[in-house]
């Protein structure tokens, strides 16, 4: 299996906020190919921490804790997006199944609005800030915003089983990163997103099988 994106060097690991580089103009085209963009230069919020409150020191090191943060931040915007357009999708869908997807995509939407809050206090817990405005989401997202026009019923299923595959892939490559820095609670909830991931997107593609 090949690599799709490559896992963070111990430089890219030591990434400054203010030295982040721009970030591909139109993400969303070079994931429409099956591929996962390099997302060089991903601004990771500095660490929380006062005078007051203690340094984190829960074993992770600075440079691991921020990989993995970036990471998550990068699973945060894709989950948030992906949870938008199925929303978006309960609303407008329209045909002959409209009974059967208007449920389908709650039960989905619901599962991925629950799993934000689980990612987003992980970055939390890893001592960083996690994104949470639609700026900062659509500048870091792989997947799609949602189409502004509804599209028709079988599109809009096309269109989530692409995006749950986005957002698996996306997780999985991260998984290696979290396991190399002993961060086990992180690497167990991407491989749980994984899971999830890959069964709704096989449970939306057997839509579209004859
Ligand atoms: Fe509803």
């Amino acid at each position: 299996m090949s690599k799709e994106f490559d896992k963070p060097s111990k430089k890219a690991r030591a990434l400054k906020a203010d030295k982040a580089e721009p970030l591909p103009q139109s993400p969303a085209a070079e994931a429409a190919d099956g591929t996962v963009p390099t997302k060089g230069g991903l601004r990771v919020s500095p660490a929380s921490g006062s005078r007051q409150a203690p340094r984190i020191n829960i074993g992770i090191d600075d440079e691991d804790r921020a990989a993995i943060a970036e990471g998550l931040s990068r699973v945060l915007a894709d989950t948030y997006t992906l949870y938008l357009t199925t929303h978006n999708f309960h609303w407008n869908v329209t045909g002959p199944h409209f009974n059967s997807l208007h449920a389908m995509f709650m039960q989905q939407y619901t599962e991925l609005w629950t799993s934000t809050d689980v990612i987003a206090e992980r970055i939390r817990a890893l001592g960083h800030y996690a994104p949470g405005s639609y700026a900062e989401f659509s500048r870091i997202a792989t997947v799609p915003d949602v189409p502004l026009e509804p599209p028709r019923a079988t599109e809009m299923v096309r269109i989530l089983v692409q995006g749950h595959e986005t957002v698996s892939r996306i997780a999985r490559e991260f998984i290696p990163v979290a396991e190399e820095a002993g961060d086990d609670p992180t690497a167990d909830m991407l491989t749980a997103r994984c899971t999830v991931h890959d069964q709704t997107a096989w449970m939306l593609r057997s839509l579209l099988e004859d």
